[in-house]
């Protein structure tokens, strides 16, 4: 896979349409985690000190084609200045004369920010004149947002068409990243995915098969295959459905020698105040299986501690409500201690896997945190991305 770099651009004096992916998590006005902001940082530095003047472009929620003011970008602005340390000026629309007045006379290292590109419909058809007139607006796209490059959308994919077009700092870090992990991985390397459901994270599981050597499960999908092994989980949540396909997937795992690791023990609620901790050989009728009890973390812990490689999505209980958060936040801790001390390349995505890890106070020791969601699960899905393919397309090294 060949991506065209941008330290082969020739950037001073050029306007640069950045592409960034500023769908931050917001309430009541506060934004909840501005790490997508912070990541930017670079790639803003970088084209500023090479002489170019940056045109942002993002989309922020899902306004459906029409102006919504709650989504308004401009209220991110105050954000923006605070962590890039630079004034940034706002243009009402990300097309037209209103764009154009804002964005003609940029200079030399100055900012402007363009309105939600999900206000025109024509955004997520991919509509090619949509792309162009943004496209009209600077000399050089760039895409920095790794997080939506899982949209075919005019901003990520048809504008590529117009432009000579680059990765950015962020979206090389996020694709090296990801192919250290599972293109060339330094093995054992092993998978944890959790979630309610598998139905949603199937195609995953199955390109997992593929590329892992352990693959540690937890919440309704480890329930699901529990229960498929005749394990008895009480009240738990779990797919009906998707009993027969669990046990394809073993059959599958046992043809490919992946390790199937579930879990074996499980902490639930007694009542409103108390929990208990059971073995799963012996859970009563009405025990709902909250979040993975201490044999699991032990058995999970010592897994880690023999594997070079580990991605992980998906919470191990309901961490939201503690003190269901407990097995979450000591496996969090054990790969975050494998990695400070190099034994563990850790890499974890997703929206709420990283709310975990952040609750965990682990974050930081991972080897790398993804600022992706939908599109990290269609990387581990072993999808194509279109953002990344128009990137590749678009290089004029590929021949
Ligand atoms: C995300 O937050 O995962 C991206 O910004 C994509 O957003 P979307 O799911 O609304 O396309």
């Amino acid at each position: 896979m060949s991506l065209p770099n941008l330290s082969q651009a020739a950037l001073k004096n050029k306007k640069i349409i950045l592409r960034a992916d500023l769908n931050v998590p917001m309430k009541d006005g506060e934004i909840l985690d501005d790490s997508r902001i912070m990541s930017l940082l670079p790639t803003i530095d970088y084209l500023c000190m090479e002489g170019a003047s940056i045109i942002l472009i993002s989309h922020f929620g899902r306004p459906q084609g029409k102006t919504v003011p709650e989504m308004s970008l401009k209220q991110l602005l105050p954000a923006l200045e605070k962590c890039w340390k630079k004034p940034i000026f706002f243009a009402e629309d990300c097309i037209g004369s209103q764009a154009e007045k804002v964005t003609q006379n940029l200079k030399s290292g100055e900012i402007a920010l363009l309105e939600n590109l999900r206000f025109h419909p024509e955004e997520e058809e991919n509509d090619l004149h949509f792309a162009q007139a943004l496209a009209k607006l600077g000399d050089i796209y760039v895409n920095d947002g790794f997080a939506v490059s899982h949209r075919a959308h005019a901003s990520v994919h048809a504008i590529t068409q117009y432009l000579p077009s680059f990765p950015g700092l962020l979206m090389s870090k996020e694709i090296n990243a990801l192919s250290q992990a599972l293109q060339a991985p330094q093995r054992p390397l092993a998978a944890i995915v959790a979630g309610s459901k598998i139905s949603t994270k199937l195609d995953l599981l199955k390109n997992l098969l593929n590329k892992v050597d352990v693959l540690m499960l937890s919440g309704g999908i480890a329930n699901t295959f529990l229960k498929a092994r005749n394990i008895e989980i009480g009240a738990s949540l779990y797919e009906p459905s998707m009993l027969e396909t669990t046990q394809e997937i073993e059959k599958l795992a046992g043809e490919k020698q992946v390790e199937i690791v579930l879990p074996i023990d499980a902490t639930g609620p007694l009542n409103a105040e108390d929990f208990i901790t059971i073995n799963l050989a012996h859970a009563p009728k009405e025990f709902k299986i909250l979040d993975i009890g201490p044999e699991t973390v032990s058995l999970f812990s010592s897994k880690l501690t023999q594997v070079r490689t580990l991605v992980w999505n998906g919470p191990l209980g309901v961490f939201e409500m503690p003190p269901f958060d407990q097995g979450t936040t000591a496996i969090a801790q054990k790969v975050a201690e494998l990695s400070r001390h190099q034994k563990l390349f850790s890499i974890a995505g997703g929206g709420e896997t990283l709310a975990a890890l952040a609750n965990a106070k682990s974050s930081h020791d991972f080897s790398y945190l993804s600022t992706a969601g939908g599109a990290f699960l269609e990387w581990l899905e072993g999808k194509d991305l279109p953002g990344i393919m128009a990137l590749i397309k678009s290089d004029p090294q590929a021949g």
